[in-house]
């Protein structure tokens, strides 16, 4: 009966459970395998993680704000988390835990098109932005970063390339990803942002890892210009595809999970 969990704290606003158990369901793996949210603060993060192999998991993923000691307790770390410096995904196998990054590629597996070559503008230069910037980097992107907090950006560009921007001008750019907190609680991206609605136009993506009930102020003005828009769901439904088939070897349901995502 291999098990399977999302650590975070909070955790119980995730859609992971949903959307695992939709995917474990749809290929008839019910009945054995199961993805539970398990809530757990950061003392006691190390320890719950140690004691779960011989709980009966295979594996776990790891939110808000575990990501970066996920990487501390893990064994063997993948290429993507040790230079992302974060994990959101880990594995136990023979005795050992191995840490593995899968928001970079599913931000890469979520977009319409590849960046390579592309304009990208990433606003934000916490976790979730240093996963971006490596994904989009690796990809053969032109990468921009703004953060409000500037030396941030100048730090994270120093380590994963792209270059730092003070003041973007948002119409210069084929691609825009918001990895800052700006709408998760209401607050107003063109207030916040060196974004303009008007700024949008068609031949742009437009990216906002932020989600809740519906679609983003952000996301709204990008769409109603002609951009095309990624939501933070769609993003989180890709990466959950690529942990699953790390854990079970099996290719997964994607229609599933996003079904059950934004359910
Ligand atoms: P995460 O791992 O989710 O990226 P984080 O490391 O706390 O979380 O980073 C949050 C990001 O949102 C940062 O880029 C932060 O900017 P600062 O580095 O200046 O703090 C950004 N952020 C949060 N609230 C913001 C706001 N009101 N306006 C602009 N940026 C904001």
């Amino acid at each position: 009966m291999p098990r399977l969990a999302v650590l975070g704290h909070p955790v119980g606003h995730s859609r992971s459970p949903a959307m695992h158990n939709a995917a474990l369901a749809a290929l008839g793996m019910g009945e054995e395998w199961s993805y539970e949210a398990i809530e757990v603060a950061p003392d006691g993060f190390e320890e719950r993680v140690r004691a779960m192999p011989g709980e009966g998991f295979a594996g776990a993923n790891v939110t808000v704000p575990h990501k970066g000691a996920a990487l501390a307790v893990a064994d063997q770390l993948s290429g993507p988390a040790r230079e992302v410096g974060a994990a959101n995904t880990l594995v136990f196998e023979g005795g050992e835990i191995r840490a593995e990054n899968t928001d970079a590629d599913g931000l890469l597996n979520a977009l319409p098109a590849s960046p390579s070559g592309r304009r990208a503008l990433v606003l934000g230069a916490g976790g979730a932005g240093r996963a971006v910037v490596w994904a989009l980097v690796r990809e053969g992107a032109e990468v921009e970063v703004w953060n409000r907090t500037e030396l941030r950006s100048i730090h994270l560009c120093e380590e994963l390339g792209g270059r730092p921007v003070a003041d973007p001008d948002p119409g210069g750019y084929e691609l825009i990803v918001n990895t800052t907190a700006v709408g998760l609680r209401g607050e107003d991206p063109f207030e916040e942002l060196p974004l303009a609605a008007g700024r949008f136009s068609e031949g742009q993506v437009v990216v906002d890892m932020v989600y809740g009930a519906g679609p983003t102020a952000l996301l709204r003005a990008a769409e109603a210009a002609g951009a095309a828009v990624v939501d933070g769901i769609e993003v989180l439904v890709q990466q959950g595809a690529l942990s699953f088939r790390i854990w079970t070897g099996r290719e997964a349901p994607v229609d599933a999970m996003r079904a059950a995502a934004r359910a």
